[in-house]
Protein backbone atom coordinates (compact mmCIF):
# COMPACT_ATOMS: atom_id res chain seq x y z
CA UNK A 1 0.00 0.00 0.00
CA UNK A 2 1.34 3.70 -0.83
CA UNK A 3 3.25 5.02 1.96
CA UNK A 4 1.58 8.68 1.12
CA UNK A 5 -1.65 7.13 2.13
CA UNK A 6 -3.73 8.00 4.93
CA UNK A 7 -6.41 5.56 6.15
CA UNK A 8 -9.04 6.68 8.48
CA UNK A 9 -8.11 5.68 12.20
CA UNK A 10 -10.83 2.76 12.34
CA UNK A 11 -9.83 1.32 8.57
CA UNK A 12 -6.17 1.09 9.83
CA UNK A 13 -7.22 -0.39 12.80
CA UNK A 14 -9.21 -2.95 11.15
CA UNK A 15 -6.08 -3.90 9.09
CA UNK A 16 -3.48 -3.49 10.57
CA UNK A 17 -0.34 -5.78 10.62
CA UNK A 18 -1.97 -7.24 7.33
CA UNK A 19 -0.32 -6.85 4.19
CA UNK A 20 -3.01 -6.64 0.93
CA UNK A 21 -2.07 -7.54 -3.08
CA UNK A 22 -3.23 -4.60 -5.15
CA UNK A 23 -5.46 -5.50 -7.67
CA UNK A 24 -5.47 -3.70 -10.89
CA UNK A 25 -8.72 -5.53 -12.86
CA UNK A 26 -11.33 -3.00 -12.31
CA UNK A 27 -11.57 -0.13 -15.06
CA UNK A 28 -13.34 2.41 -12.69
CA UNK A 29 -10.25 4.06 -11.21
CA UNK A 30 -10.67 2.78 -7.62
CA UNK A 31 -7.93 1.77 -5.69
CA UNK A 32 -8.52 -2.15 -4.11
CA UNK A 33 -6.53 -3.63 -1.89
CA UNK A 34 -7.31 -7.26 -1.54
CA UNK A 35 -6.37 -8.74 2.29
CA UNK A 36 -6.17 -12.11 3.64
CA UNK A 37 -10.39 -11.85 4.54
CA UNK A 38 -11.47 -8.57 3.76
CA UNK A 39 -11.01 -6.37 0.70
CA UNK A 40 -10.89 -2.17 0.66
CA UNK A 41 -11.94 -0.49 -2.03
CA UNK A 42 -11.01 3.69 -2.13
CA UNK A 43 -12.77 5.48 -4.86
CA UNK A 44 -13.29 9.13 -5.01
CA UNK A 45 -16.06 10.81 -3.81
CA UNK A 46 -19.09 10.85 -5.90
CA UNK A 47 -22.78 11.17 -5.29
CA UNK A 48 -23.10 7.82 -5.84
CA UNK A 49 -21.07 6.60 -2.47
CA UNK A 50 -23.66 6.23 0.13
CA UNK A 51 -26.19 4.34 -2.19
CA UNK A 52 -23.77 1.69 -3.32
CA UNK A 53 -23.37 1.34 0.26
CA UNK A 54 -26.80 1.24 1.40
CA UNK A 55 -27.50 -1.19 -1.49
CA UNK A 56 -24.91 -3.46 -0.15
CA UNK A 57 -26.44 -3.46 3.24
CA UNK A 58 -29.77 -3.83 1.83
CA UNK A 59 -28.68 -7.19 -0.28
CA UNK A 60 -27.16 -8.33 2.60
CA UNK A 61 -28.79 -11.96 3.47
CA UNK A 62 -30.82 -11.49 -0.10
CA UNK A 63 -27.91 -12.35 -2.14
CA UNK A 64 -24.40 -13.25 -1.85
CA UNK A 65 -22.86 -9.85 -1.81
CA UNK A 66 -19.50 -8.43 0.51
CA UNK A 67 -20.85 -7.72 3.89
CA UNK A 68 -19.91 -4.05 4.99
CA UNK A 69 -16.79 -4.22 7.70
CA UNK A 70 -16.55 -0.48 7.99
CA UNK A 71 -17.26 2.45 5.78
CA UNK A 72 -15.19 5.71 6.43
CA UNK A 73 -14.73 9.33 4.19
CA UNK A 74 -12.34 12.04 4.31
CA UNK A 75 -13.10 15.33 2.01
CA UNK A 76 -11.59 13.16 -1.19
CA UNK A 77 -12.15 9.50 -0.77
CA UNK A 78 -14.55 7.02 0.49
CA UNK A 79 -12.96 3.65 1.98
CA UNK A 80 -15.07 0.75 1.87
CA UNK A 81 -13.91 -2.21 3.80
CA UNK A 82 -15.93 -5.34 3.30
CA UNK A 83 -15.42 -9.40 3.29
CA UNK A 84 -13.45 -10.69 0.97
CA UNK A 85 -15.70 -12.85 -1.83
CA UNK A 86 -14.42 -16.61 -1.36
CA UNK A 87 -13.07 -18.21 -5.18
CA UNK A 88 -12.14 -16.63 -7.81
CA UNK A 89 -13.30 -13.89 -11.08
CA UNK A 90 -15.63 -15.64 -13.18
CA UNK A 91 -13.17 -14.92 -16.56
CA UNK A 92 -10.52 -17.02 -14.68
CA UNK A 93 -8.74 -19.26 -17.06
CA UNK A 94 -10.51 -22.25 -14.88
CA UNK A 95 -13.70 -21.14 -16.04
CA UNK A 96 -13.46 -20.14 -19.16
CA UNK A 97 -11.64 -23.35 -20.50
CA UNK A 98 -15.26 -24.73 -18.98
CA UNK A 99 -17.76 -22.80 -20.99
CA UNK A 100 -20.75 -25.24 -19.91
CA UNK A 101 -20.14 -24.13 -16.49
CA UNK A 102 -19.00 -20.73 -16.79
CA UNK A 103 -22.48 -19.94 -18.88
CA UNK A 104 -25.09 -22.00 -17.27
CA UNK A 105 -23.74 -20.57 -13.45
CA UNK A 106 -24.10 -16.72 -15.20
CA UNK A 107 -27.69 -17.61 -16.39
CA UNK A 108 -28.20 -19.05 -12.55
CA UNK A 109 -26.47 -15.76 -11.34
CA UNK A 110 -28.86 -13.86 -13.43
CA UNK A 111 -32.02 -15.70 -11.84
CA UNK A 112 -30.79 -14.89 -8.71
CA UNK A 113 -31.31 -11.28 -9.34
CA UNK A 114 -34.46 -11.87 -10.60
CA UNK A 115 -35.82 -13.31 -7.95
CA UNK A 116 -35.47 -10.79 -5.73
CA UNK A 117 -38.47 -9.24 -4.59
CA UNK A 118 -38.32 -5.52 -4.98
CA UNK A 119 -40.32 -4.09 -2.14
CA UNK A 120 -38.14 -1.67 -0.03
CA UNK A 121 -35.23 -1.76 -3.00
CA UNK A 122 -33.57 1.76 -1.86
CA UNK A 123 -31.86 2.25 -5.33
CA UNK A 124 -33.78 2.66 -8.26
CA UNK A 125 -31.83 2.65 -12.03
CA UNK A 126 -34.91 3.33 -13.99
CA UNK A 127 -33.93 4.20 -17.58
CA UNK A 128 -35.41 7.85 -16.88
CA UNK A 129 -32.63 8.03 -13.76
CA UNK A 130 -29.88 6.13 -16.41
CA UNK A 131 -30.44 8.71 -19.32
CA UNK A 132 -30.12 11.39 -16.87
CA UNK A 133 -26.44 10.53 -15.87
CA UNK A 134 -25.65 9.71 -18.67
CA UNK A 135 -26.61 13.01 -19.69
CA UNK A 136 -24.37 14.55 -17.14
CA UNK A 137 -21.73 12.30 -18.14
CA UNK A 138 -21.67 13.65 -21.89
CA UNK A 139 -22.53 17.72 -20.93
CA UNK A 140 -19.16 17.05 -18.13
CA UNK A 141 -17.16 15.00 -21.29
CA UNK A 142 -17.06 11.91 -18.82
CA UNK A 143 -17.67 9.07 -21.44
CA UNK A 144 -14.38 7.58 -22.12
CA UNK A 145 -14.31 7.08 -25.81
CA UNK A 146 -10.97 5.27 -26.20
CA UNK A 147 -12.93 2.40 -24.27
CA UNK A 148 -16.29 1.72 -26.15
CA UNK A 149 -16.74 -0.65 -28.82
CA UNK A 150 -15.04 0.25 -32.13
CA UNK A 151 -18.41 0.44 -34.07
CA UNK A 152 -20.04 2.95 -31.77
CA UNK A 153 -18.44 5.70 -32.70
CA UNK A 154 -16.96 7.04 -36.24
CA UNK A 155 -17.75 5.27 -39.24
CA UNK A 156 -20.98 3.77 -39.35
CA UNK A 157 -21.50 4.52 -36.16
CA UNK A 158 -22.18 7.80 -33.98
CA UNK A 159 -20.65 11.07 -34.29
CA UNK A 160 -20.25 11.24 -31.15
CA UNK A 161 -21.40 10.69 -27.81
CA UNK A 162 -24.06 13.51 -27.90
CA UNK A 163 -25.49 11.74 -30.71
CA UNK A 164 -25.92 8.50 -28.79
CA UNK A 165 -27.31 10.59 -26.12
CA UNK A 166 -30.29 11.98 -28.68
CA UNK A 167 -30.75 8.09 -30.15
CA UNK A 168 -30.87 6.80 -26.83
CA UNK A 169 -33.48 9.42 -25.51
CA UNK A 170 -35.71 8.42 -28.68
CA UNK A 171 -35.69 4.82 -28.83
CA UNK A 172 -36.36 3.83 -25.10
CA UNK A 173 -37.05 0.65 -25.10
CA UNK A 174 -40.19 -0.99 -22.67
CA UNK A 175 -39.30 -1.53 -18.89
CA UNK A 176 -39.72 -4.32 -16.98
CA UNK A 177 -38.27 -3.94 -13.77
CA UNK A 178 -35.80 -6.78 -11.75
CA UNK A 179 -33.13 -6.21 -8.86
CA UNK A 180 -30.30 -5.44 -11.76
CA UNK A 181 -26.01 -5.66 -10.96
CA UNK A 182 -25.53 -2.59 -13.37
CA UNK A 183 -22.56 -3.90 -14.35
CA UNK A 184 -22.62 -7.88 -14.99
CA UNK A 185 -19.32 -8.55 -16.61
CA UNK A 186 -17.12 -11.54 -15.91
CA UNK A 187 -14.73 -9.62 -13.56
CA UNK A 188 -17.40 -9.25 -10.84
CA UNK A 189 -18.50 -12.17 -10.73
CA UNK A 190 -17.33 -14.72 -8.51
CA UNK A 191 -16.82 -18.60 -8.95
CA UNK A 192 -15.79 -21.24 -5.85
CA UNK A 193 -15.11 -24.52 -7.07
CA UNK A 194 -18.11 -25.57 -9.47
CA UNK A 195 -20.17 -23.26 -7.82
CA UNK A 196 -21.41 -19.21 -8.08
CA UNK A 197 -19.93 -17.56 -5.04
CA UNK A 198 -21.04 -13.74 -5.24
CA UNK A 199 -21.62 -10.42 -6.67
CA UNK A 200 -19.18 -7.45 -5.96
CA UNK A 201 -18.84 -4.12 -7.19
CA UNK A 202 -22.33 -2.96 -6.29
CA UNK A 203 -22.11 0.44 -7.15
CA UNK A 204 -24.74 0.44 -10.08
CA UNK A 205 -27.06 -2.16 -8.86
CA UNK A 206 -30.70 -1.14 -8.34
CA UNK A 207 -33.92 -1.59 -9.42
CA UNK A 208 -33.21 -1.91 -13.13
CA UNK A 209 -34.58 -3.12 -16.28
CA UNK A 210 -33.93 -6.72 -16.67
CA UNK A 211 -32.25 -6.50 -19.75
CA UNK A 212 -29.68 -4.00 -18.64
CA UNK A 213 -27.88 -7.21 -17.37
CA UNK A 214 -28.19 -9.59 -19.95
CA UNK A 215 -26.95 -7.31 -22.30
CA UNK A 216 -23.87 -6.43 -20.32
CA UNK A 217 -23.08 -10.38 -19.71
CA UNK A 218 -23.50 -11.20 -23.27
CA UNK A 219 -20.95 -8.76 -23.95
CA UNK A 220 -18.44 -9.51 -21.25
CA UNK A 221 -18.65 -13.34 -22.40
CA UNK A 222 -17.92 -12.10 -25.67
CA UNK A 223 -14.90 -9.77 -24.89
CA UNK A 224 -13.56 -12.03 -22.61
CA UNK A 225 -13.99 -15.11 -25.21
CA UNK A 226 -12.17 -13.04 -27.89
CA UNK A 227 -9.07 -11.64 -25.96
CA UNK A 228 -10.65 -7.95 -26.01
CA UNK A 229 -8.38 -7.50 -22.90
CA UNK A 230 -5.29 -8.68 -24.11
CA UNK A 231 -5.92 -12.12 -22.35
CA UNK A 232 -5.89 -15.03 -24.55
CA UNK A 233 -8.51 -16.14 -26.66
CA UNK A 234 -11.34 -18.97 -25.90
CA UNK A 235 -13.39 -20.27 -29.49
CA UNK A 236 -14.95 -22.63 -27.51
CA UNK A 237 -17.35 -19.93 -25.91
CA UNK A 238 -20.24 -19.11 -27.69
CA UNK A 239 -21.54 -15.72 -25.75
CA UNK A 240 -24.84 -17.24 -27.64
CA UNK A 241 -25.02 -20.03 -25.25
CA UNK A 242 -26.60 -17.18 -22.52
CA UNK A 243 -29.78 -17.19 -24.05
CA UNK A 244 -29.97 -21.29 -24.40
CA UNK A 245 -29.19 -21.40 -20.16
CA UNK A 246 -31.63 -18.43 -19.66
CA UNK A 247 -34.32 -20.03 -21.66
CA UNK A 248 -35.49 -17.01 -23.60
CA UNK A 249 -34.92 -15.65 -26.85
CA UNK A 250 -32.54 -12.68 -27.21
CA UNK A 251 -33.96 -9.51 -27.52
CA UNK A 252 -31.68 -8.10 -30.01
CA UNK A 253 -32.64 -4.68 -30.16
CA UNK A 254 -32.64 -4.34 -26.09
CA UNK A 255 -29.59 -5.90 -25.91
CA UNK A 256 -28.28 -3.59 -28.87
CA UNK A 257 -29.64 -0.83 -26.66
CA UNK A 258 -27.97 -1.86 -23.31
CA UNK A 259 -24.72 -2.31 -24.53
CA UNK A 260 -25.28 1.31 -26.66
CA UNK A 261 -26.22 3.14 -23.06
CA UNK A 262 -23.58 1.05 -21.01
CA UNK A 263 -21.28 3.52 -23.65
CA UNK A 264 -21.69 6.86 -21.82
CA UNK A 265 -21.00 5.08 -18.46
N1 LIG B 1 -15.14 -8.13 -1.99
C1 LIG B 1 -14.23 -8.60 -2.85
N2 LIG B 1 -13.80 -9.89 -2.75
C2 LIG B 1 -12.85 -10.38 -3.58
N3 LIG B 1 -12.27 -9.66 -4.57
C3 LIG B 1 -12.65 -8.38 -4.73
C4 LIG B 1 -13.66 -7.78 -3.90
N4 LIG B 1 -13.82 -6.50 -4.27
C5 LIG B 1 -12.97 -6.31 -5.31
N5 LIG B 1 -12.27 -7.43 -5.59
C6 LIG B 1 -11.26 -7.61 -6.66
O1 LIG B 1 -10.84 -6.35 -7.15
C7 LIG B 1 -11.29 -6.16 -8.51
C8 LIG B 1 -11.71 -4.71 -8.68
O2 LIG B 1 -12.74 -4.39 -7.74
P1 LIG B 1 -14.11 -3.74 -8.22
O3 LIG B 1 -14.92 -3.45 -7.02
O4 LIG B 1 -14.72 -4.61 -9.25
O5 LIG B 1 -13.56 -2.37 -8.84
P2 LIG B 1 -13.95 -1.60 -10.17
O6 LIG B 1 -15.11 -0.74 -9.80
O7 LIG B 1 -12.72 -0.80 -10.49
O8 LIG B 1 -14.28 -2.62 -11.24
C9 LIG B 1 -12.38 -7.18 -8.72
O9 LIG B 1 -12.57 -7.56 -10.07
C10 LIG B 1 -11.89 -8.33 -7.85
O10 LIG B 1 -10.90 -9.08 -8.50
MG1 LIG C 1 -15.35 -4.37 -11.17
Amino acid sequence: MSSRLILPENIRKLISGQLPEVDNTGLSGASVYVFEDSVLKIEKISENNDATVEMMMWLEGKLPVPRVICCEKDSEYQYLLMSRMPGKMSCDSYYMERPGLLVRTLAEAIRMLWSVDLSGCPRDRNLETELKEAEYRVEKGLVAIDRTEPSTFGDGGFKDPEELLIWLENNKPGYDPVLSHGDFCLPNLFMDGDRFSGFIDLGSAGAGDKWRDIALCYRSLKHNAEGFYGGRVYPGIDAGMLFDELRIKPDQEKIRYYILLDELF
